[in-house]
């Protein structure tokens, strides 16, 4: 590959003519400390840094992203740090979903604006990963994926903890009175013990994974512990590489295909990833030009077995993840069905699988001795949702994949919420729970409600798992017979609003079918009286987005801020 010059170089623009704007643009950077022969010719690279004091997923990025600058340093770049809203998936409501659009638009518009030639994305909290990744790629100058890593593991008592998973599962034992107060507040201290993402299978290690295979993080990045020194290692290798990428102009356009989103959608099914990223991965095709719908995720579970044995499908964390050999080792085992040829950061994807190995068989499994051989998540489609509704057969109780039952159905959370708690609710263990108005438009942003907790009075009868079926999303480390995104959503008039308690549906996720017993025409009848509960947003963002937001099935990008390129460069006066 041809090397280009720096006088090629997009900050060449602001650092190496000779007129009056330029004579700015250095003298303030040397008011900022630094040499001409710091910056001057040098690919500089934004840092992209989602640290904030309020993010525990990402709190050592304050410091790591020293270790992305030495690297950057090291090979003869210009680092640039540059803050970027941070989504902290705890503390952001009523939703991160709500943001993620926001923090791309973000992203893409401090790349263009400044002048920077490449980028180090610095992310992990399930957002933040497909949010700063849709931005580079809509901006498309070189870029890495430098992912926070996961957290180590939880425990109490004796027991291991995982992220959200294990919280869910004994706040259930907690409401049926098999655990106590005490216990629960202990685990309060020991589920989450340092800096890094949830570490289980959830949203976040779903997306650094399929950002990996993408081929836009380094081989072997995406399972290492945050705390772990090989953290920082990676960090400014990662720093070093992407001055190398600048120079070769190494572009996501080069690296994205349908191809290498084909192999994305293989790891989704083989580590049974979270529903999350079927919004997420074809928000991010869409960003690229690339066609990835929702069937694909079907087609693709159809083809491949889940062999990650993680929680919450399975039984292990990240960190054993880690050492059996992170995703480059469950990439080993995938390689016979995988697209090798595809380009990554560091050359080809088989280049990325050289001397890769599983070193425990139990958490990454061998083909032909999966946790399921197929099916990781389903797509039904039906008169309940036209467009689609996602389910991960999996994570619930077999009985329920084919059943029918009674609705019992919420306008609101604080509806369910109530009922829930009621002893005396008119609930059996074959009803079925319907949440609606908690879509893209309804929610807003479509909060991760989609796990409706079962019934109290149920609970105490030791029923664990019940269908429950919503326009919302649930977390990545959620569980249970939870059938998501039904798209279209409640709030623009979908047929989830047509639904009354007492109504049959029939759920067959063998055969993808998801309906409601009531005919097309009353269903029409129904909602020409139907009106959703007033969303009423005169101005600001939430105006922006329940004006722009795509639903579900279409992965809930902006239409605006949908493909790449397009934009003229910023004029410099
Ligand atoms: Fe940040 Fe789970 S809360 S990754
Ligand atoms: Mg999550």
């Amino acid at each position: 590959m041809a090397k280009r010059s720096p006088e090629q170089l997009r900050s060449h623009r602001w650092f190496g003519v000779t007129d009056l704007r330029s004579f700015g643009h250095r003298s303030r950077t040397l008011q900022m400390g630094y040499a001409r022969e710091d910056f001057m010719g040098k690919p500089v690279i934004a840092i992209i840094n989602t640290w904030s004091d309020i993010n525990p997923c990402h709190a050592h990025f304050r410091v790591r992203v020293e270790d992305v600058k030495r690297g950057v340093w090291q090979a003869g770049g210009f680092p640039i740090e540059l803050p970027a809203l941070s989504l902290s998936e705890n503390f952001v409501k009523p939703t991160t979903m709500l943001y993620r659009n926001l923090l791309a638009l973000e992203v893409e518009e401090l790349l263009r604006s400044h002048p920077i030639d490449g980028a180090v994305l610095m992310g992990g909290c399930d957002k933040t990963t497909p949010a700063t990744v849709m931005g580079a790629i809509s901006m498309n100058l070189p870029m890495i994926f430098m992912p926070a890593g996961p957290m180590i593991r939880g425990h109490h008592g004796g027991t291991i903890l995982g992220s959200g998973s294990d919280i869910w599962k004994y706040w259930a034992e907690k409401e049926a009175g098999t655990i106590t107060n005490q216990q629960w507040n202990d685990m309060e201290a020991g589920i989450a013990r340092s800096p890094g993402t949830c570490m289980t299978m959830g949203t976040a290690s779903t997306m650094t994974s399929i950002v990996e295979t993408l081929g836009l993080s380094l081989p072997g990045a995406a399972s290492i512990p945050a705390v772990d020194a090989a953290h920082p290692r990676m960090a400014s290798l990662t720093g070093r590489k992407i001055v190398e990428m600048v120079w070769d102009d190494l572009k996501p356009s080069d690296i994205l295909t349908r191809r290498s989103f084909e192999n994305a959608l293989m790891v989704h099914n083989a580590l049974a990833g979270s529903t999350n990223a079927m919004i997420h991965l074809v928000a991010m095709a869409g960003r690229a030009g690339v066609e990835v719908n929702l069937q694909d995720f079907d087609d693709f579970a159809q083809k491949v077995p889940v062999i990650a044995n993680l929680r919450p499908s399975g039984e292990w964390l990240m960190e054993d993840f880690h050492i059996a050999g992170g995703i480059r080792g469950l990439l080993s085992r995938l390689a016979p069905m995988l697209h090798l040829d595809e380009r990554t950061v560091a050359g080809t994807l088989r280049d990325a699988l050289e001397g890769a190995a599983v070193y425990n068989d139990d958490v990454i499994r061998p083909l032909d001795k999966p946790i399921a051989a197929s099916g990781g998540t389903a797509i039904l489609r039906g008169n309940l949702a036209p467009k689609g509704c996602v389910i991960k057969p999996p994570a619930a109780e077999a009985r329920l994949l084919q059943h029918t039952g009674p609705a019992i159905v919420f306008d609101t959370y604080d509806e369910m919420t109530k009922a829930v708690n009621d002893l005396d609710l008119d609930v059996t263990p074959d009803h079925i729970m319907v949440l609606r108005n908690a879509g893209p438009i309804g929610g807003p942003g479509m909060p991760e409600w989609g796990m409706l907790p079962i019934p109290k009075k149920l609970l105490k009868q030791g029923v664990r798992d019940m269908l429950r079926i919503s326009d919302a999303r649930m977390s990545g480390t959620s569980y249970g017979a939870c059938i998501l995104h039904v798209s279209p959503e409640a709030h623009i008039g979908g047929p989830l609003a047509a639904v009354r308690t007492g109504d049959l549906i029939t759920v067959d996720v063998p055969n993808r079918s998801i309906h409601l017993h009531v005919s097309d025409e009353q269903i029409k009848d129904r909602l020409r009286t139907w009106s959703p509960p007033p969303r009423d947003y005169p101005r600001g963002y939430n105006k922006l987005f329940a004006q722009h937001i795509r639903q579900a099935d279409e992965g809930c990008d902006f239409d605006f801020l949908e493909g790449s390129g397009g934009v003229p460069e910023p004029e410099i006066h």
